[in-house]
C-alpha cells in the first residue's frame, strides 16, 4: 500500500465510546476538530479499546456507545469525506505497537502520570488497578504515532497523556538510532475546560452537570437555570462579581459578541444587571449553537446503516495507515522478520525460509 504525498499535518484525536458527547467536548475539542479538518489530515478514533481498561465489566455500554459518539461527530460538522473516523479495537497494529512501546515505559512512570493518577482516585481503584487501565498511555502513545500524527487537539486534562507519549517517542528513536517518529503536540484551547452546571471544574455525564449535545430546548433552559452566579448579588441592583460566575464562564466560551459580552460585563460589575436577563441570553445562543446539532444528529440516527458504512470505510483506511507504520517501527527496532531481509542469512537458513511455507513450530518438527 502507497499513500498519495500529502503535505498536510496529521491530526489524530478519540473519545473513549462511554457516552454520548457533551458542550465540554465540544469547547474542548470538537469545535477544533471541525475547524482544523481541511487543512489537515485528520482521523478520529472511537476509543472503544481504551474506554474497557475502566469498564470491563460493562462491555455493553461501550459497544453502544460506539454509534452514538460517531452520531456526535457527524452532527457537529465532521465531514466523513475529509476525516477518517476508524474503530480503536478494531485496528490491531494498535495492540502491536502497544505491545512494543510498553517495553519503553517504566511501571513507576505509568503510576506517575497526572492524568493517571487523577483518574484512579476517581474511580476509587485504590490497589485494584486494571493493568490495561494503568498501561493506557502507552497505547495512546500507539494511537498517536501509528498515524503519524503531530497534532492532538484535546481537552487539558489529556496534556500528560501527550507528554509522555513524546517521551516513549524519543525513546524509540533513541533505540532505533534514528528519528523514525516524531513527537505531537496537544492542542488545548485557550479557555481552558468548560466547568459543569452547578460550578464544578468538569462537566461530566456520570456527574450529572453535562448538557449534552442533543439536549432539547427545555433541557438547556432548565441547565442553565440550574447555573451558580453571584451568591453576593441578591438584589438586580447589586454590584455583581464575574469571575467564577458560570453563567460568564459559558459566556465567555460560547457568545461571539464580544463587545456585547464586555459591555454586558462591565453592567453586572456596576449593578442594576439581573441574573435572569443573562441566563436568557445564555439560554438563547445555546439554543443555537444545540439546535442544528440536535436535527442533524436524529436525521442521522434514523440511518445507523449509513453511519456504520462511514465507520466501515474509515476503520479499513485506518488498518492500512497503522499497519504501515507498525512495519517500518518493528524494523527500525531490529525486529525479525518474516520476509527475510532484515534478519541476516543465518536466521534465514536456520528456518528454512522460500524453500516451503513457513513452519514455526520448531526446527526439525515432530
Ligand atoms: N484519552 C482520551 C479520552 O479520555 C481518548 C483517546 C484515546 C485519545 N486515544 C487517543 C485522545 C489518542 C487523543 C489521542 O477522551
Amino acid at each position: 500500500m502507497t499513500f498519495r504525498k500529502d503535505a498536510r499535518p496529521v491530526i489524530l484525536t478519540g473519545d473513549r465510546t462511554t457516552g454520548p458527547l457533551h458542550l465540554g467536548h465540544f469547547v474542548g475539542s470538537l469545535r477544533n476538530r471541525v475547524a482544523l479538518q481541511h487543512s489537515h489530515r485528520q482521523y478520529l478514533l472511537l476509543a472503544d479499546a481504551q474506554a474497557l481498561t475502566d469498564n470491563a465489566h460493562d462491555p455493553g455500554k461501550v459497544r453502544r456507545n460506539v454509534l452514538e459518539v460517531a452520531l456526535d461527530y457527524l452532527a457537529v460538522g465532521i465531514d466523513p469525506g475529509v476525516t477518517t473516523i476508524c474503530l480503536q479495537s478494531a485496528l490491531p497494529a494498535l495492540a502491536e505497537l502497544t505491545m512494543l512501546y510498553l517495553n519503553f515505559v517504566t511501571v513507576a512512570r505509568l503510576e506517575r502520570n497526572p492524568t493517571i493518577k487523577e483518574e484512579i482516585q476517581a474511580r476509587g481503584f485504590g490497589r485494584d488497578i486494571p493493568a490495561g487501565f494503568i498501561c493506557y498511555p502507552a497505547a495512546q502513545a500507539a494511537d498517536i504515532t501509528a498515524f503519524r500524527a503531530t497534532i492532538v487537539p484535546v481537552g487539558e486534562d489529556q496534556a500528560p497523556l501527550i507528554e509522555q507519549t513524546n517521551e516513549i517517542v524519543r525513546r524509540i528513536n533513541r533505540q532505533a538510532g534514528r528519528d523514525i517518529l516524531a513527537e505531537a503536540r496537544a492542542l488545548i484551547p485557550e479557555m481552558g475546560r468548560l466547568p459543569g452546571v452547578d460550578g464544578k471544574a468538569k462537566m461530566s455525564k456520570s456527574q450529572g452537570n453535562a448538557i449534552p449535545l442533543s439536549a432539547s430546548d427545555a433541557e438547556i433552559a432548565e441547565a442553565v437555570n440550574r447555573m451558580y452566579t453571584d451568591p453576593d448579588h441578591l438584589r438586580v441592583s447589586d454590584p455583581g462579581r464575574v469571575e467564577g460566575n458560570v453563567v460568564f464562564t459559558y459566556l465567555d466560551a460560547f457568545d461571539e459578541d464580544r463587545d456585547a459580552l464586555n459591555e454586558l460585563k462591565a453592567h453586572y460589575r456596576r449593578g442594576g444587571l439581573g441574573d435572569m436577563t443573562l441566563k436568557q441570553r445564555l439560554a438563547s445562543i445555546l439554543r443555537e449553537i444545540v439546535g442544528p446539532i440536535r436535527e442533524r444528529r436524529a436525521a442521522l440516527a434514523r440511518d445507523p446503516d449509513h453511519v456504520l458504512d462511514i465507520i466501515r470505510t474509515g476503520t479499513l483506511a485506518g488498518r492500512e495507515r497503522t499497519k504501515v507504520t507498525l512495519e517500518e517501527i518493528s524494523t527500525a527496532l531490529g525486529l525479525f522478520s518474516l520476509d527475510g531481509q532484515a534478519n541476516g542469512f543465518r536466521a534465514r537458513s536456520a528456518l528454512g525460509l522460500g524453500m516451503s511455507p513457513p513452519t514455526l513450530g520448531g526446527e526439525g518438527g515432530a
